[in-house]
C-alpha cells in the first residue's frame, strides 16, 4: 500500500477507535500512534501533502487516488465539512493528536446532529468554522476550502445568480499573491497557483455535485483577481462536462488561471479605462496573451498548455483576434474552452465601460457567434451547462 493510501487507511481506523473507545484506552491511544507512523513515512516522500475529498473521489495533491474510489470515508469527510487536509511541515505528536481530536470531535457532531465548534455540519463547512483551517496548530490544516456558512462581505467575493453561499477570500488573497510575485520577480509561483484550482475544484464540487460558484466583483481594481477566478472555475467546469479526465480538468484551470498573466504589464489606467483606446493604447493591451505565454515558459518550461492558453485565448476560430499572426492555424482545444469562458466572464461582469450583461443575454451572443469566434461544440456544451447550472442554483435557492 502506498503512503498516502496507508496514511487516509490509518487515519479512517484512529476516527473509528476514537468513536469506540475512551481517550486513555491502548486501543485507541495505539491507532492513533499507528497513524501518525503512516504520516511520517508519507512526509518522509511528500514535504507537503494535501488531500481533497471530493464526494466519492479522494484527490491526493493533483491526482485522484483510483484505489479509494468510492471509499466510505470520503464522504464522511465531506459530510463532516473536512473537504480537504493540508499538511505543511514537520508535524509533531501533540500536534497530531489535537487534529485527531478535532476531526473526531466533527465526526460525532455530523453523526448526531449536534455541533462541534458551535456549527452545525451539514455537509457544507460548519457555520462559525474558518475555512481551512485548525483552531491551535497550523502544520495540519483542514476544513471546506473557500466554501462558508455565508458570504461575509469582507473579502472580493459576493454571490451571483441566485445567491450561492460561497466565498473564495483566501483564493481571491492567493491570486494577489501570484500577480504581484509575477509583477515583482517575473516568475508565477505554481504551487500557489495549482493551491488555488485544487481548492476552486473542492468548491466546484460542493454537496457532491457540480455548482459553478461564480465570483462577482465589487470593485474594478479586483478585476483581475476576480475573473482569473471565475475563468478557471468555468473552464474546469466546462472541461469537467466536455469529459475531460480530471488531470486534464485541473490543468484547464490551471490555464484559466493565469491566461491574462501578461496584464501585468499592461498599465492599469488603460485597463481600467472607461473609453475607448487610442491606437497606442489598444497595441499595448493586445501586447498581453504574448506577455503571458512568455512569463509562464520562463517560470516553468513544463507550462506548455497554460502558456498556448494565454497566447492564443484571443484567437477566434475564424483567424480574427490577436495577437496577429502570418499563418492561420488551429488553436488547441484547450484554448477554444479558455476563450468562451473568458468571454462569458467578461460580458457577465461590470466593466469601466458597461455595465454587466444578464447571464442569458451573454450566451446568446455565444450562441450567435459559434462557428465564427467560438468553437461549435465547445459553445453549444457552454451554454447547456450554463442553463443546467443557473436551473441548479435556482433549485438551491428556494
Ligand atoms: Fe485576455
Ligand atoms: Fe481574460
Amino acid at each position: 500500500m502506498n503512503p498516502p493510501i496507508r496514511f487516509l487507511h490509518e487515519l479512517s481506523r484512529a476516527l473509528a477507535a476514537s468513536s469506540l473507545y475512551g481517550e486513555q484506552h491502548p486501543a485507541r491511544r495505539k491507532a492513533v500512534q499507528t497513524s501518525y507512523d503512516a504520516l511520517q513515512l508519507l512526509l518522509a516522500e511528500d514535504e507537503d501533502p494535501s488531500f481533497s475529498f471530493l464526494g466519492r473521489d479522494v484527490v491526493y495533491g493533483y491526482d485522484a487516488l483510483r484505489e479509494l474510489k468510492d471509499w466510505e470515508w470520503s464522504e464522511r469527510f465531506a459530510a463532516m465539512g473536512v473537504q480537504r487536509i493540508e499538511i505543511v511541515g514537520d508535524v509533531s505528536q501533540e500536534d497530531f493528536t489535537i487534529f485527531i481530536e478535532d476531526v473526531h470531535a466533527r465526526l460525532v457532531a455530523s453523526t448526531t446532529g449536534g455541533s462541534a465548534n458551535g456549527g452545525a455540519s451539514n455537509g457544507s463547512a460548519p457555520a462559525g468554522v474558518p475555512a481551512l483551517a485548525t483552531s491551535r496548530q497550523m502544520s495540519i490544516r483542514f476544513g471546506a476550502i473557500g466554501v462558508q456558512g455565508a458570504a461575509t462581505g469582507g473579502g472580493v467575493a459576493v454571490p451571483s445568480l441566485p445567491d450561492v453561499p460561497i466565498s473564495l477570500e483566501e483564493e481571491s488573497e492567493a491570486i494577489g499573491y501570484i500577480h504581484s510575485q509575477v509583477a515583482g520577480e517575473g516568475i508565477v509561483p505554481l504551487v500557489e497557483a495549482e493551491a488555488v484550482v485544487r481548492s476552486l475544484s473542492v468548491a466546484l464540487h460542493t454537496d457532491g455535485r457540480l455548482l459553478i460558484p461564480l465570483l462577482r466583483l465589487k470593485s474594478f481594481d479586483q478585476y483581475t483577481t476576480t475573473h482569473s477566478i471565475n475563468v478557471s472555475i468555468l473552464s474546469m467546469a466546462l472541461a469537467e462536462a466536455l469529459g475531460h479526465t480530471p488531470r486534464d480538468v485541473r490543468t484547464l484551470g490551471v490555464a484559466g488561471l493565469l491566461h491574462d498573466l501578461g496584464k501585468v504589464r499592461v498599465p492599469p489606467e488603460i485597463l481600467s479605462k472607461s473609453g475607448s483606446l487610442s491606437p497606442e493604447e489598444r497595441e499595448l493591451l493586445e501586447r498581453h496573451p504574448t506577455d503571458g505565454a512568455r512569463i509562464i515558459l520562463n517560470s516553468d518550461r513544463k507550462l506548455t498548455l497554460p502558456a498556448a492558453v494565454a497566447f492564443e485565448h484571443h484567437i477566434m476560430i475564424n483567424g480574427g483576434g490577436y495577437p496577429h499572426r502570418h499563418f492561420s492555424r488551429d488553436c488547441h482545444h484547450a484554448s477554444t474552452i479558455v476563450h468562451v469562458c473568458d468571454v462569458y466572464d467578461a460580458l457577465y461582469t461590470d466593466r469601466p465601460y458597461r455595465a454587466a450583461w444578464p447571464s442569458a443575454k451573454a450566451l446568446h451572443y455565444i450562441e450567435r457567434r459559434a462557428d465564427r469566434e467560438f468553437d461549435t461544440a465547445v459553445a453549444t456544451a457552454f451554454i447547456a451547462l450554463m442553463r443546467k447550472n443557473e436551473r441548479h442554483l435556482e433549485a438551491a435557492s428556494n
